[in-house]
């Protein structure tokens, strides 16, 4: 579209046309996609009658031709408020942005959707990238709807549903022996001899700009009003860079006063090397070899986003912490029974975080915090499963319900 203009290093500031290169030729740093906002003419009245999905900010997406879209139908999920979850830590104005309700049930079909529309528009042969596992599932799903082949590295602790929902869209899974950044090294070699296009390297530029409209929605939910504090589960910290960038747009286009807004990372304690370097008042993340959490799509050693990650969380007087294995399983359960959403470990983190930061005093009470909960539940259910209560089983007469009734177990419920 006639907005989008060129990649532009992000160090060096050397710009390239839009083609399928991802890294500064001078001095290896990322690229992002940059737009001349003077071309953009938005109104907030413009978006009344847009389709209610991420496709409605087009203008602010790197796509060149509108008939291409490879959409399932992403974004546009709830924005809810969370009056009962709130009250229990001590908010009057928490909500909770669900993105657990996408096409394949996590975020990342935002940036998919860009993604495998680039891949069409390269002509690419297949579709590619390595994953903790959401990004595999959304890549199966777009590129099955594309009609092209695609394939999966995930490292060999992915969560059986997260398998189970890959190959069920016919992607062609490689199980790496290894971690999620070895899993990601194999791939980038595969990247550099096959003309396929990987989600996450090779279209990374345009990848990324798809979670921009995780801010953008909040903003107009809230009508037009931005949140004063986001709280975002960090894995290689392109989905906090994204939402970042997508308040600055806004405000640059006049659709919000300001982006005055704090950004806050979640990580969790197994694999928090963002937090660390945050913590330590370093600019560089220290990566981590071996990540150790249930939390397994936030398991990455190797933040590629993480020091741009730090300095927007520093940047917006934010906060970064993290969040033990127990303490993300009471967030998982705490947030299904107050606001009935049922999150992966990564919201457990979020959620998490967000108590610990109410309780450090660093959130107060009237602040409109937004809790982006990435993830569903029943990806993951082998992290919760044992740590509820057992089903009461009964014999089909009412006598039966009410003997079982009376007991403590049942009562308590
Ligand atoms: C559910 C979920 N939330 C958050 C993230 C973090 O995103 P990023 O790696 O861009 O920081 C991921 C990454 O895989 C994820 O799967
Ligand atoms: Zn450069």
């Amino acid at each position: 579209m006639d907005s989008v203009q060129a990649l532009r290093c992000k160090e060096c500031g050397k710009t390239y046309p839009l083609k399928k290169i991802y890294m500064c030729e001078k001095c290896y740093a990322p690229l992002e996609v940059i737009y001349d906002y003077e071309s953009i003419h938005l109104k907030r009245s413009n978006f009344r009658n847009r389709p209610k999905t991420m496709w409605r900010y087009r203008e602010l997406l790197p796509v060149s031709s509108r008939s291409k879209i490879v959409d399932l139908h992403t974004g546009y999920t709830p924005l809810q408020k969370a009056n009962r979850l709130g009250k229990i830590l001590g908010l009057k104005n928490l909500y909770i942005k669900n993105d657990t309700v996408n096409p394949t049930y996590s975020f990342k079909d935002r940036p998919v959707s860009v993604a495998v529309t680039k891949a069409i528009e390269f002509n690419a042969e297949a579709i590619g990238c390595a994953s903790t596992g959401n990004l595999a599932a959304s890549s199966a799903a777009h590129a099955a709807k594309a009609g092209i082949p695609c394939y999966v590295f995930i490292p060999n602790d992915t969560e059986h549903n997260k398998i189970v929902q890959i190959a069920s869209y016919g992607a062609k899974i490689l199980v790496v022996n290894g971690t999620y950044d070895e899993a990601n090294r194999l791939a980038m070699q595969v990247a550099e001899e096959y003309n396929w296009v990987f989600a996450n390297f090779n279209v990374r530029p345009y990848y990324v700009e798809g979670s921009k409209t995780l801010a953008f929605e909040v903003c107009e939910q809230l009508d037009w009003n931005p949140p004063d504090h986001v709280i975002v589960p960090t894995g290689s910290g392109a989905l906090l860079c994204a939402i970042s960038k997508g308040f600055n747009e806004f405000e640059k286009l006049s659709l919000i006063e300001h982006a005055n807004v704090k950004i806050s990372c979640a990580q969790p304690y197994g694999c928090s090397p963002i937090v660390n370097a945050f913590k330590k008042g370093a600019n560089v993340v220290e990566p981590l070899e071996y990540p150790e959490t249930i939390a397994k799509s936030l398991a990455i050693g190797d933040p590629g986003d993480g020091d741009y990650a730090i300095k927007k969380v520093r940047d917006s007087d934010g906060y970064a912490e993290s969040a033990t294995d127990e303490e993300i399983i009471e967030a998982i359960k705490l947030l299904a029974k107050t606001e009935g959403v049922f999150a992966e470990p990564a919201g457990g983190v979020t959620v998490a975080v967000l108590k610990k930061l109410i309780e450090r005093g660093c959130i107060s009470t009237d602040e409109r915090v937004v809790c982006y909960i990435t993830g569903n539940g029943l990806k993951t259910t082998e992290v919760i499963a044992n740590q509820l209560p057992n089903p009461t089983e009964i014999h089909p007469n009412l006598d039966s319900f009410k003997t079982v009734l009376n007991r403590k177990e049942v009562i308590s419920w």
